[in-house]
């Protein structure tokens, strides 16, 4: 399961980082929402959870988000955001230039969701709430083409490491410990084999309440899997330095328990 291990160069002061009751720390995570200014973080860890879709990335790196008092960055969400935001002003998805200035000239927001909700993040684009509508099939096609686009990337990235500059933070996405956040002392690259990333896809979709046939998903997955990992800007791979795990056999919380074990260690 594991390949090598992270890079460990924390400062003294990163060891009593996490302090503070469990209530504090659901309060500090409900008060910062991503485009707040992360005012009071102290230096702290920076965790880069990299995969594939469907290898339970979002999930585990809430919880583990969760434990640890960190904020949460689902760096997926922001280029469903992008998709959702092009989609909506009519931008060719192909005119990078134009979905890039139209990205950085939105205010896209994200929020922590609601317990009842499945936890998902929310996301709100220049106040407009568009948690559901980055879910559907429609955004789900089109994100990966999108996201091959370098400006659209540009853009996002230099977002994502503004928010990440402080610390204390868990983002997940497919260029976390490569590009965003080369730096991280934590990286992961998890991952499953695709059917078992179906299935948990499939049954994903049902508890949003949409319908999908298995081998339509898994044929959609491999679809995304290759163009994801064949782009030639920040293609889906691992960190040199990052430790693998498979989660095919694992349940959400064994993979976020060995992830804070190693958050712990370091
Ligand atoms: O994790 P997700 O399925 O919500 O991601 C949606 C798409 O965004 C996915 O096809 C790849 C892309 N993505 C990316 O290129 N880089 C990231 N850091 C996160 C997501």
């Amino acid at each position: 399961m594991k390949t090598t291990r992270p890079d460990r160069n924390l400062h003294q002061s990163d060891q009593g980082a996490d302090k503070g009751t469990e209530g504090e720390r659901d309060e500090m995570n409900k008060r910062l929402s991503v485009s707040g200014k992360a005012a009071d973080f102290r230096t702290g860890l920076k965790v880069a959870i990299d995969g594939p879709a469907g290898a339970g990335k979002s999930t585990v790196a809430q919880i583990v988000a969760n434990r640890l008092g960190y904020l949460y960055i689902d760096t997926g969400a922001m280029y469903r955001a992008a998709t959702w935001l092009a989609l909506q002003k009519g931008i060719s998805l192909n005119d990078g230039d134009a979905i890039a200035r139209a990205v950085s000239e939105a205010k896209i927001r994200l929020a922590p969701g609601d317990e009842g909700s499945g936890n998902r993040v929310r996301v709100f684009v220049d106040g407009q709430e568009v948690t559901k509508e980055i879910r559907t099939r429609e955004v789900t096609e089109l994100v990966s083409p999108l996201s091959t686009l370098s400006a659209v990337r540009r853009v996002l990235v230099a977002r994502q490491k503004e928010l990440a500059r402080e610390g204390r933070v868990v983002l997940d996405g497919r260029d976390i410990g490569t590009v965003v956040l080369p730096e991280a002392q934590i990286k992961i690259f998890l991952t499953a084999t695709p059917e078992v990333r179906a299935r948990r896809r499939v049954k994903d979709l049902s508890q949003l309440g949409q319908q999908a046939d298995y081998e339509t998903v898994l044929k959609e997955i491999n679809e995304r899997d290759e163009r994801d990992s064949n782009r030639s800007d920040s293609p889906l791979r691992p960190a040199d330095d990052a430790v693998m795990i498979i989660t095919d056999n694992m349940t959400i919380d064994e993979v976020a328990d060995a992830i804070a074990r190693l958050c712990k260690q370091d």
